[in-house]
């Protein structure tokens, strides 16, 4: 496509640079799952092309055949210099790194390392559904601590659950999405220094999924969970798979506190063995050389939250869009639509447009869906078109 839109630091905004026709040729979970006449605005993947320095390092490691396994601490140090470039913090100790196969192994081997088996890990509903599943599969139990009002942690309810969860010294681990996934809530240094301070206090381990970090708007401070007084035997997972679109070449990294470096040490060598070597790669070169596209990514998705903003109260006014500072997911209470429990159902079946039904979500997500808006602005108008056509006549909410 020409005449794409350049962002001030030189790059053009890679949302605008597919079509529909091209998406439609993807092979992945977003592109496959429903009919060809539904529009996908659902899974976390990304209507991009790849920043070019990954495109680079991934097409020279296939030219050279480097495809064994992965080794190493350039991840780590990418990281680190991303991390003191982006977010001004040095607190990234190599030594206290481990290369995991990606985020949601990560967090499972950490729950591992510091939970046994039936013990509580407390969650924030609604949020990112397989912290259900893979705790779940893990054989540990889901304890749900909603979210508070403005849709924030609840330090009060969180106090209240590390308290019955720790009762005769039982142990217990605080899985922590930051930023919040759906909602796009980014936590302030006081929140988080809170939760550090209440998980002290009861003795109960957080492990922070940091994975969308890099999609924080700018002028908003991320605060890396480690980074906050407190937290010194706190875990998280950082990678730069949601930032860069990476899912499908897996790596991840894991980071320990000094607190938690001895919990760290005893993960298992083999799973460092799982990481993709060409997804170390590709993350690696995205952390060093793919800031000036991920700048031009953040710019088009504020620019689509702008436009969705517009849309909803355009053609779907009753629809109340839950204000985000990061991420590319847009959490929709459709409640006043009086669409039932499932509105994505609706959606579906009547718009052909795919959004994620809000229930797997856990307490909260009736009658809510997220969409995802990191696509062009033609295809996320055309979705919400949709939404509003899917609408029994009588029932435009407006
Ligand atoms: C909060 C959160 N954690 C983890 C993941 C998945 O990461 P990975 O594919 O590295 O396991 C996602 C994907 O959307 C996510 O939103």
């Amino acid at each position: 496509m020409t005449g794409i839109p350049h962002h001030p630091a030189g790059e053009p905004d890679p949302l605008r640079a597919l079509d529909l026709e091209r998406l439609r040729c993807r092979t992945s979970m977003k592109w496959r799952t429903y009919p060809a006449d539904v529009l996908p605005l659902w899974v976390a993947e990304m209507d991009v092309p790849l920043a070019e320095a990954v495109v680079r390092a991934v097409t020279d490691a296939l030219a050279l055949g480097d495809t064994g396994y992965p080794t190493g601490t350039a991840y780590a140090e990418a990281l680190a210099a991303f991390a003191a470039d982006r977010w001004d913090w040095d607190g990234i100790a190599i030594e206290r790194t481990a290369i995991v196969p990606d985020v949601m192994l990560g967090v499972v081997e950490m729950l591992r390392l510091v939970t046994g088996p039936g013990d509580p890990v407390i969650v924030d509903p609604p949020v990112y559904p397989p912290f259900f599943q893979f705790i779940g599969h893990m054989d540990r139990k889901v304890v749900e601590v909603p979210l508070g009002p403005g849709l924030r942690l609840d330090p009060a309810a969180l106090e209240e659950t590390f308290r019955a969860a720790t009762a005769g010294s039982g142990r217990a681990a605080y899985l922590l999405c930051s930023p919040h996934n759906p909602t796009g809530t980014v936590h302030t240094a006081g929140e988080l220094a809170t939760v550090a301070a209440l998980a002290e206090r009861y003795g109960v381990r957080v492990v922070a999924d940091e994975i969308h970090a890099p999609l924080v708007t700018p002028g908003v401070p991320f605060v890396p969970y480690l980074s906050v007084p407190g937290a010194e035997r706190g875990l998280s997972l950082m990678s730069a798979s949601k930032g860069w679109n990476l899912a499908g070449l897996k790596a991840a990294v894991a980071l320990a506190g000094p607190g938690a470096a001895t919990d760290l040490a005893r993960l298992p060598e083999e799973v460092g063995h799982g990481p993709s070597h060409i997804g170390v790669i590709a993350h690696t070169a995205a952390l060093r050389a793919g800031t000036g596209w991920l700048d031009a990514l953040l710019a088009g998705l504020a620019a689509n939250r702008n436009l969705l903003a517009r849309l909803l109260a355009e053609h779907l006014p009753a629809i109340r869009l839950h204000p985000a500072e990061a991420t590319y997911l847009a959490w929709l209470d459709c409640r006043a639509l009086d669409l039932g429990d499932d509105p994505a159902q609706v959606f579906l079946e009547r718009g052909r447009v795919a959004v994620n039904s809000g229930l797997p979500f856990g307490t909260g997500g009736a009658g809510h869906v997220r969409l995802n808006l990191a696509t062009s602005p033609e295809i996320l108008t055309d979705g919400v078109r949709r939404m509003a056509a899917a609408l029994p006549p009588t029932g435009t909410g407006s």
